[in-house]
This record gives structure tokens, C-alpha cells and sequence, in this order.
């Protein structure tokens, strides 16, 4: 099947949008300045499940602290790693989560597993991995190309 590209000039700071490739849902987030700061505070590291995302292969342009081609849009698969629900975008920090330290990204409504906006998984909640980042391109720097 063709990739599919999708336009992000439009895609404001702050906000994701959800494309379906292969009919799995794909979510593209256009962090902020302080998101990325988020994900790079050394203390969260202790936090992850999988923090070098060894337990899934991503592609060789994803093995970074961004885990994307730049760091401004992320982009990887929305399936929940536990059971397979579709985890909910949920941007800001939330101190309330009885996972600690969560940054915040994506929560799935099902069991609670709570994944950074590079869709790293914390510790605390049944999600065994990462959620992964699929094939993709960027041909130009606001089109991203899925497949
Ligand atoms: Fe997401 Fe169980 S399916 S935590």
C-alpha cells in the first residue's frame, strides 16, 4: 500500500492530530518548546519502563531523546502496548497521577498506563513498552509521510 503523507503546516504548537495508517491509528503531536524540555529532564529518565526502547525495534532515526525525526513532531503508532486501546491526549503535567513524575502525553483510559509525548511508557502501569514509532519520512519539513 502507498504511504500515506500528511500536512502539518496547519498544526498548531500544542495540538496532535490522529491519522489512521494501515488502519492503525497514528498520532502526530507538535510539541511545544516546553514539552520537549519536559522530555529531557534527566529525572524522568528513572521513571521509564523502557527507556532505550530496546524492547521494540524503531527505526534508526527514532533512537533519540525525541524519538522522531526532529524534535518537533512526534509521531508513533496510538495502540496501547498492554491491551491494545487507543491511549488519550493529555498534554500537561499532571501531579495528581499515581504514576509520579508524569510529564504528561498520553493516558489509556483501560488500565491506567501513562506514556510521555515521545510515547515512552512509565513505570507504574501494565504497558510493557513503548509505543512505537512506524515507518516515516518527512519530504519537506511540515509534510510527514507514513509508510
Ligand atoms: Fe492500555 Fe491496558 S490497554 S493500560
Amino acid at each position: 500500500r502507498p504511504p500515506i503523507d500528511v500536512d502539518v503546516s496547519k498544526l498548531p504548537p500544542g495540538q496532535q492530530i490522529t491519522v489512521v495508517w494501515h488502519g492503525s491509528p497514528v498520532f502526530i503531536t507538535h510539541r511545544t518548546p516546553e514539552a520537549l524540555a519536559r522530555l529531557q529532564q534527566a529525572a524522568l529518565t528513572t521513571r521509564l519502563r523502557d527507556p532505550s526502547s530496546g524492547t521494540v525495534q524503531q527505526p534508526s532515526y527514532a533512537a533519540n531523546w525525541h524519538r522522531s525525526i526532529v524534535p518537533a513532531y512526534g509521531v508513533v503508532v496510538g495502540i496501547c502496548t498492554h491491551l491494545g486501546c487507543v491511549p488519550t491526549y493529555s498534554p500537561a503535567p499532571d501531579p495528581t497521577t499515581p504514576v509520579a513524575n508524569w510529564p504528561g502525553g498520553y493516558a489509556c483510559p483501560c488500565h491506567g498506563s501513562k506514556f510521555d509525548l515521545a510515547g515512552r511508557v512509565f513505570i507504574g502501569a501494565p504497558a510493557p513498552y513503548n509505543l512505537p514509532v512506524p515507518p516515516y519520512a518527512m519530504p519537506t519539513p511540515t509534510t510527514i509521510r507514513i509508510g
